[in-house]
């Protein structure tokens, strides 16, 4: 007899992207940051690691919730850190939906919401995505209109598009709220600056970021929601009461406050985002047009799950991506370098050649 509750026991749990932990490796799996983080940053943590580790970090994240606020002209209380956009997305769960309420979220994208929606007991639905990759809004309605939470990527994973403000708006729920997930927003030709917040929507809209992708943070674990004070003051309730640890927080407001250090990697990544995706069409890929740190290639003919195999004998890891129920497989490729980038490039071109 299973002691584990029904709903836990049932679910095969999210199964994060490879992370080898021997050397050697082209690593374009996960989305994190080819660059390192701000010199900053690494002083803000040298300078935590000295203070007072035996005493608990500022449950209210005083410092840092002052920094998001000024970088988006938006008071503290409307910010809230977490362990990552991973624990606000959980804590956003658990802060609207009871079990047996409707989530939803396009398909494909981010499969954790689903792993997440089960593990509250919540309905969940996917809103299939066009093959382009659009919405069918007016399909989607009547699933939108029962929902208390939509949660929606954007740009999307794994695709890289990224869907317009009016897009976005029309699938608030009308009895729910819109989740945001703009862990990739960083990257976009331009960036978002919150301003749905400010609009008639914003009472209906949570944004959630990441210090794991622009910033350079993934190995530290920190992110950050914006939304009204009345949602943020909720979701205080239910996180852990030190969720974020000091020296998380010393970093993340440091890397804040160094906005030119990630603003110049962005630039540098939407370089070799460019690049990428031409050379891999030239390759005979169809490459879509992305906004995020990682580019979506599909072949016409040779088998992505080949295509990836190869690539990983040769210590080139790129994630390759199934989506069997709506006939989607392909490879989705973070972009790394331009030295990593050549090797891939340089590696995909023999292996398509070879056979
Ligand atoms: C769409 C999306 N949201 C959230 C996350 C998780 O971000 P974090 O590392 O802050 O938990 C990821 C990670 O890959 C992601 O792809």
């Amino acid at each position: 007899m299973s002691l584990v509750r029904p709903r836990v026991d049932c679910i095969e749990g999210y199964v994060p992207g490879e992370q080898p932990q021997d050397g050697g490796w082209v690593k374009l799996n996960t989305n994190e940051n080819p660059y390192p983080p701000s010199p900053q940053v690494v002083e803000a943590i040298e300078r935590a690691a000295r203070a007072p580790l035996n005493k608990y970090p500022d449950p209210l994240a005083t410092a840092f919730r002052r920094a998001v606020g000024e970088l988006f002209d938006v008071d503290p209380d409307w910010v809230l850190p977490a362990n990552g956009s991973d624990e606000n997305l959980t804590i956003l769960l658990r802060t609207y939906v009871d079990p047996g309420e409707l989530v939803s979220y396009p398909y494909p994208s981010y499969i954790l919401y689903e792993t997440l929606a089960d593990l509250q007991g919540a309905d969940h639905r996917r809103l299939t995505l066009r093959p382009d990759w659009s919405w069918d809004v007016e399909g989607a309605r009547e699933t939108i209109n029962h929902s208390k939470l939509v949660i929606v990527p954007n740009p999307n994973s794994p695709s890289g598009n990224r869907w317009d403000d009016t897009t976005i708006c029309s699938l608030i729920p009308p009895r729910g709220l819109l989740v945001l997930d703009e862990a990739y927003g960083d990257f976009a030709d331009e960036p978002h600056r919150m301003q749905l917040l400010q609009s008639e929507h914003g009472p209906r809209i949570v944004v959630t970021r990441t210090f794991s992708k622009s910033y350079s943070l993934a190995g530290l674990r920190l992110g950050f929601a914006v939304a009204h004070p009345e949602h943020i003051t909720a979701m205080r309730k239910v996180k852990d009461s030190y969720n974020c640890d000091a020296v998380a927080l010393a970093a993340g407001t440091a890397a804040l406050l160094d906005q030119q250090w990630m603003l110049d990697n962005c630039r540098k990544i939407r370089a070799t985002r460019a690049r990428l995706s031409e050379q891999l069409e030239r390759l005979g890929f169809d490459v879509v047009d992305s906004q995020a740190n990682f580019v979506w290639a599909t072949h016409p003919e040779r088998p992505h799950r080949e295509l990836y195999e190869q690539l990983k004998s040769q210590k080139i890891l790129v994630r390759f991506m199934q989506f069997p129920d709506v006939g989607v497989d392909g490879l989705r490729i973070t972009i790394g370098t331009d030295v990593e980038i050549d090797r891939l490039l340089e590696a995909l071109a023999d292996i398509l050649r070879s056979s």
